[in-house]
């Protein structure tokens, strides 16, 4: 038995990288496995390679159940023919996990609109248009009183929590992805469907260039161990865990960002220091905000904002004021 027996899974680009490692992660947990790929090249144009349909040998040698789709994701018509062939091959679906990405990397000031576009296409289109054809059908099923255990896990980045040179067109999108996951999180909490974010970090194709120290997630991770000698492990399998976690009937929470990164996984907030209060009667002045600057930005208290969900799915509170670092 696997924590994902049964379940229907769509995971985009999953033919290389973390992806791949997803795919044959779910088929081994039990899963049967839609493995989405168009083929593309690092900055999204088209090739004839097929890595969906390895994936889909690989998975099927071992004994597991998997299908390939080559549909580009962020096409409308192309993300419902994914969500259809999971639903026509599979009989239902059950998870989505968004991953397909490209990078176009250039500073700012040299940037093309179309390298901007195609990023935010294929990253934040690539993402809203097959979870919209999920949870069309999904509300469909809930209707029909035969509701799935749905769950969305979408794929940031540290780039987009907090920045990164000569990518404003990535960062923007995956700071997109984390805020249009957590949008989901809220409106299909009373449907049931719970919608989490992943912040990877492996060395792919995408991250080739990079070295296992010039990440900062991995230096936090070297940091949290306290062993600045080990040589950190970088392979996608390292952050293919926590995703599978996430994407199984297991996940009982909605609206979180976890880092995955060589070995370490930790939650990622969002924190609001707990501020200065500024005077009631009257708006507060620019002269007011300059003379309180070191108590609005002071980091030995903070609060973070939460969402606290009924039973039912309906939001009970907002912002849970006690909830600070000193509570
Ligand atoms: N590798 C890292 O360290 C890292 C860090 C942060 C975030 N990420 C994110 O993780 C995800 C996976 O990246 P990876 O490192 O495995 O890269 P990768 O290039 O190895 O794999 C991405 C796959 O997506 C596919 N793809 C691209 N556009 C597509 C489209 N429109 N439709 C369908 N498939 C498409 C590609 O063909 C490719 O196989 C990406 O969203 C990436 O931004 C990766």
């Amino acid at each position: 038995m696997g924590i994902c027996d049964g379940r229907v899974v769509i995971v985009t680009g999953g033919g290389r990288g973390l992806g791949r490692a997803h795919c044959l992660a779910f088929a081994a947990e039990g899963a049967k496995v839609v493995v989405n790929d168009l083929g593309a090249s690092l900055q999204g144009d088209a090739t004839d390679e097929s890595p969906g349909a390895e994936v889909v040998n690989e998975i099927t040698a071992a004994g597991g159940e998997a299908v390939v789709n080559g549909d580009d994701v962020s096409d409308w018509d192309g993300a419902g023919r994914l969500v259809e062939q999971a639903i026509e091959t599979f009989g239902g679906l059950d998870t989505v996990v968004c991953n397909a990405g490209i990078v176009r990397d250039r500073m700012l000031v040299n940037m093309s609109v179309d390298e901007w576009d195609a990023v935010i296409r294929v990253h934040l289109r690539g993402v809203f248009c097959p979870i919209r054809h999920a949870i069309g059908y999904w509300r469909e099923e809930q209707k029909a009183e035969r509701p799935r255990d749905a769950r969305i896990v979408t794929t940031s980045s540290g780039a987009g929590l907090r920045g990164s040179i000569a990518q404003s067109n990535y960062v923007a999108a995956k700071a997109g992805i984390a805020g249009l996951s957590s949008a989901v999180a809220l409106e299909g909490a009373a449907h049931g469907i719970r919608s989490n974010v992943v912040a990877p970090v492996a060395v792919t194709r995408i991250a080739a260039g990079m070295r296992p120290d010039d990440i900062s997630e991995t230096d936090l991770a070297l940091a949290s161990r306290g062993d600045l000698d080990v040589e950190l492990p970088t392979a996608p399998e390292f952050v293919t865990p926590m995703v599978v976690y996430l994407a199984s009937e297991a996940c009982d929470f909605t609206q979180r960002i976890y880092s995955a990164a060589s070995g370490r996984f930790a939650r990622v907030f969002v924190a609001a220091t707990r501020g200065w209060y500024g005077p009631l009667d009257r708006p507060a002045s620019v002269e007011d905000i300059a003379a309180h600057l070191d108590q609005i930005d002071d980091r030995s208290e903070y609060q973070i904002p939460t969402t606290v969900f009924d039973e039912a799915g309906g939001i009970r509170e907002w912002y849970p004021a006690s909830r600070t670092s000193r509570d």
